[in-house]
Formats: C-alpha cells, structure tokens, sequence
C-alpha cells in the first residue's frame, strides 16, 4: 500500500521535472499553442539508452501530425516556447537543476507535413550552452525568458518547407549510467524570402551525438571551466560560426576552432560561484538526483 503510493507520488514528481516545446513565436507573435508542432507523447525525455534511435529525431509523436505548416521569414525572430505540461502554457518552465543546453536544428523537405523524418539532413542554426561569465546555463535564461528561446531564422537559406528541430539537453544525470535527458520538439514550417545561395553543411539524427561526447557526458557537480555544445558548428549567413545565434555574452568564445567557452580568468569569483553553485546543487537538486533511476 505505502510502497504503491510512493511509486504513484514519485512518478507525479518525476513528471513534473520535464518539459516540452509547445508553442512557436515568429517575430514575436504567438502562432498558438501546440500550432504546427509535433507533439510528443509525453513530456518524458529521450534518454541516453535511445540515443542511436530514430526517437532522437523528432521524439515519439502523437497522431495524427498537425495540418498546420508555419510561415517564418528568413532573417525574422523565431522563438520556441517550452513549458513542463502539454498544453499548458503556465509558468512552469522547467526545473532550475536541469541545467542545459539548447539548439535549434533544420532540416529541408519537400513536405514540413512528411510524416517520416528518418534519413533527413540537418544542419545547426542555433545554440546556447554554458555561460562562464555568468555562471548561467542556456535553461537559466529559458527560465528567465518565460520558457521562450529565441534564435534569428538565417536569411540566406533555400526558401520553402522545413521540420525544426529542437533539443534541451538536461544535464542533471549526465555523470551517471542513466545519463543526460534530451528533450526534443519538432515542428512543421515554411520558410520564404531569403536569397536561397547557402549550403549548409549537414548531420544525420541519429549519429550526430554520441554517448561520450564531452557534452553528452558530463559532470554538472564539479566545477569546471568550459562546456562544449554537442553536434556540428551552427550555420551562419556570414560564414562565421560564431554567429549571432551562438552564445552570446560569452567573454572569450573560442567557437570556431574549439567550440568551447572558457571561463573568465577571475580565479577568486570562480571558486566563490563554485563554492556557491555546489551549495545551490545540494539543495535544489537532491530530489533529481535521488530520483536518478528514472528516465
Ligand atoms: C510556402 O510559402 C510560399 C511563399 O509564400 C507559398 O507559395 C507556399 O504556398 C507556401 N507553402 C506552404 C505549404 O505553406
């Protein structure tokens, strides 16, 4: 009895620590919830164990898939809104311990309504991972933003129907054997007035992340200096990776030859934050970690 109401009131809990993307913004104008996005079937992760799965392309989706495609102008302001429970568009966000990065990927297609997104080349329009000056992760400002990434659409692609691809990678696990959490939103949209010359250089899903990527594999807990962001470079119009979209108050960003974020040379204010963020683990993220067994 007790151990049947721990199972239902620990599964009520671990539910509550996920999130889905559940509304796209287009310069600024909310296009409705759920609009035009493949909806998961739940707001569990992808976990490490499905990385080499087709799952790790679009999630497992519900069907039918929208009738909606997106109208998104080249160079406008996209923004991918995610929040803990499918269809609603509350405040919850995500949990704080889910410290993250967040990309955005695309994908050309003849149809944004094909129903199999196996076998698609993506390439990487936006990231944010960690920031060293801040001590803040791209979730932090998720977070901060009302659950709302923000990337701008690249102006120079081939105008017409693309899937969006995007993922949070939660990191709370991802020093453990049930490792990182990638939540993962595709949506359907069509992309017009753009120049059309770029070629972007592509990935395959799966294949694009590995298990031990040091990304992927990745220990929150401890202090450090840098985070690398898995996957490609991300595409730019202006051919630098470093782009607009990447992360961008980052005060030494080495990104197009290590990719990588390096930590401010302030030595002191680093083991303070150290000192502080462990402090901050213990409390926010004991729950998470327990519960660590879990998806
Ligand atoms: C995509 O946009 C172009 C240009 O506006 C339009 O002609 C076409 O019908 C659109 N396709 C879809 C599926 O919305």
């Amino acid at each position: 009895m007790l151990a049947s109401f721990l199972l239902v009131a620990f599964a009520a809990l671990a539910a509550n620590a996920h999130s889905v993307m559940q509304q796209v913004h287009i310069d600024g104008k909310a296009q409705g919830a759920l609009k035009g996005i493949r909806v998961p079937k739940s707001n569990s992760p992808v976990t490490i164990a499905q990385l080499n799965g087709n799952d790790v392309i679009c999630n497992a989706v519900r069907t039918p898939l929208p009738s909606d495609v997106l109208a998104v102008k080249g160079g406008s302001k996209v923004g991918l809104e995610w929040h803990r429970t499918i269809g609603k568009l509350s405040s919850d966000v995500i949990s704080k311990s889910h410290r993250a990065p967040i990309q955005v990927y695309l994908a050309k297609v003849d149809s944004a309504k094909k129903a199999d997104v196996s076998g698609l080349k993506w390439f990487k329009v936006a990231e944010q991972g960690y920031k060293a000056s801040t001590d803040t992760w791209a979730t932090d400002d998720l977070i901060k933003n009302k659950g709302i990434f923000e990337f701008t659409m690249p102006s120079c692609i081939e105008a017409g129907e693309y899937i969006m691809r995007t993922d949070l990678i939660a990191l709370h696990n991802a020093d453990k054997p049930s490792g990182a959490q990638l939540y993962i939103g595709c949506s359907q949209i069509n992309v017009s007035g753009t120049s059309g010359s770029a070629n972007p250089s592509t990935v395959s899903f799966p294949g694009a992340y590995k298990a031990t990527d040091p990304g992927i594999k990745f220990n929150v807990y401890k202090d450090f200096s840098s985070y690398t962001i898995p996957g490609p470079q991300t595409f730019s119009c202006s051919g630098n990776s470093a782009g607009s979209n990447a992360d961008a108050a980052a005060t030494t960003t080495t990104k197009a030859s290590t990719k990588t974020t390096t930590k401010a040379s302030t030595k002191t204010k680093s083991t303070e934050s150290a000192t502080a963020k462990a402090q901050s683990f213990v409390k926010t993220d004991s729950k998470c970690r327990a519960k660590r067994g879990h998806a």
